[in-house]
């Protein structure tokens, strides 16, 4: 008989100070192999500390790299208790028959707060009016200082922060309108605009929560900018480089726009002691923050549940679910005692040999599914008989196997 791995086996190393109520769902559901490593780990102390690892939780600064992987033969998940997944090569993982998991949902109602709090205070020109306390200076004028009430907000890209503000902006009595380049439905009473220049020429505000790829890079630029309305305000908490910096500050400098509060920015420092450079560093009607729109205690409370789940449904049942890399299969409970993980490259004949290989042996199949993508095929394949060594080793032995793991 195969030497079976009981799932509960299987060690999970969480680095870099994950939230606590990570390792310990897992404890909770039976894993009881949980280790903690409280920062991130060179290349060669990585590859030491994960030889028994089946799953491994990081945030940003571990990086996951072809060698790294090459060196963990044992790894089967990579778990981001974050965002961002480009610290992993997502490509190398997949090859290897490793999904990569991370937390996109987790933080949107942060960011949603903090934009409707900035538009809150950019209105009623609060950055300016403290800027010019702390130097003794008192001004009480009304003038340019507006609520948000009855105030159009202009989303742009009304994805799952997009639609979130929108709600939030309409809770405090403000009117939504959204550009996204889908067909997206509205919530509420948001109004879908037709093209980006008729948002910006609407909107009091104007928020971006646009992906950061080739085809958003500075869609805010001088143009876009001429478009908004003199008493209007900009936040960008989505990615730094869709606003281009120059124009923005040009624009700032000479109040053809009233104020920004800017998040995000095309470079931003690796860590603490790096200064942070900005031409907007100085500017009373700009809010500037470190990149720090989805972080709150609560999402990272989230992220720590909602990753560490996708650890445990991967380690117990071989769901990949929402996995970034890799062909997704939701969760399927277990028809039968035994269940084969087959990672295979997307070539013909795979499965028919695989099948071929379980009728030989006298398995019978009691579920099977398959999903591919583009190089790799993932099939989960459910049977009621003990699986032998002399299977497990002719389907590890097949060139088209990535690789073949049992729970
Ligand atoms: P999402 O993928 O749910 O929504 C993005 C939306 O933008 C989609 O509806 C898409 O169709 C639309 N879109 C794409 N290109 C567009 C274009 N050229 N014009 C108009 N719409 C376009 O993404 P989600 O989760 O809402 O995140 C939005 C942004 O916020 C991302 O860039 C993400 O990286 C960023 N983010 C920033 C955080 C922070 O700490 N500041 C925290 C979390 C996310």
């Amino acid at each position: 008989m195969f030497n079976l791995m009981k799932s509960n086996m299987n060690q999970i190393v969480l680095l870099e100070k994950i939230h606590g109520n990570a390792a310990a769902l897992l404890t909770e559901q039976g894993f009881t192999d949980v280790r903690e490593i409280g920062s991130a780990l060179s290349d060669a102390d990585l590859i030491d500390a994960l030889q028994h690892a089946s799953a491994v939780g990081i945030r940003s600064r571990t990086h996951m790299s072809a060698t790294v992987l090459d060196a963990l033969p044992n790894l089967r998940t990579i778990a981001c208790f974050c965002i961002g997944t480009n610290q992993v090569d997502l490509h190398a993982a997949c090859m290897r028959g490793i999904p990569v998991f991370n937390a996109p949902f987790s933080n949107t109602r942060s960011v949603a707060e903090l934009v409707i709090a900035q538009a809150i205070l950019l209105l009623r020109r609060i950055p300016e009016k403290n800027a010019m306390a702390h130097r003794g200076q008192w001004d009480k004028d009304a003038q340019g200082a507006y609520e948000v009430r009855n105030k159009v907000v202009g989303i742009i890209g009304y994805g799952n922060i997009g639609a979130q503000v929108g709600i939030l902006a309409e809770s405090v009595g403000m009117r939504v309108c959204y550009f996204d380049v889908d067909n997206k439905l509205p919530l509420g009473n948001a109004q879908s605009m037709s093209t980006l220049d008729a948002l910006l020429r609407h909107a009091d505000v104007v928020t971006l929560h646009v992906p950061g790829e080739a085809a958003t890079e500075n869609i805010i630029n001088q143009e876009r900018l001429a478009c908004m309305k003199p008493s209007a305000v900009l936040i960008n908490a989505s990615r730094g480089n869709v606003v281009e910096i120059a124009a923005l500050d040009v624009a700032l400098r000479q109040k053809k726009i009233a104020g920004a509060a800017i998040d995000v920015f095309p470079t931003e420092p690796g860590n603490q002691h790096e200064e942070f450079i900005s031409p907007l560093r100085g500017l009373d009607n700009v809010i500037l923050t470190p990149h720090i729109g989805g972080s709150t205690e609560e999402a990272q409370e989230n992220i720590g549940r909602e990753v560490a789940d996708k650890i445990a449904r991967f380690l117990r049942a071989g769901t990949t679910r929402s996995a970034v890399n890799f062909p997704e299969i939701a969760y399927l409970p277990k028809h039968a005692r035994h269940r084969i993980l087959h990672i295979h490259r997307n070539e013909p004949g795979v499965i028919a040999q695989m099948n071929a290989a379980f009728a030989a042996e006298g398995l019978n199949i009691v579920a099977q599914q398959l999903q591919t993508q583009a190089d790799i095929g993932y099939a989960m394949t459910d049977v009621d008989t003990p699986i032998t060594d002399a299977l497990m080793t002719q389907l590890r032995g097949s060139p088209a196997t990535i690789r073949c793991d049992y729970l």
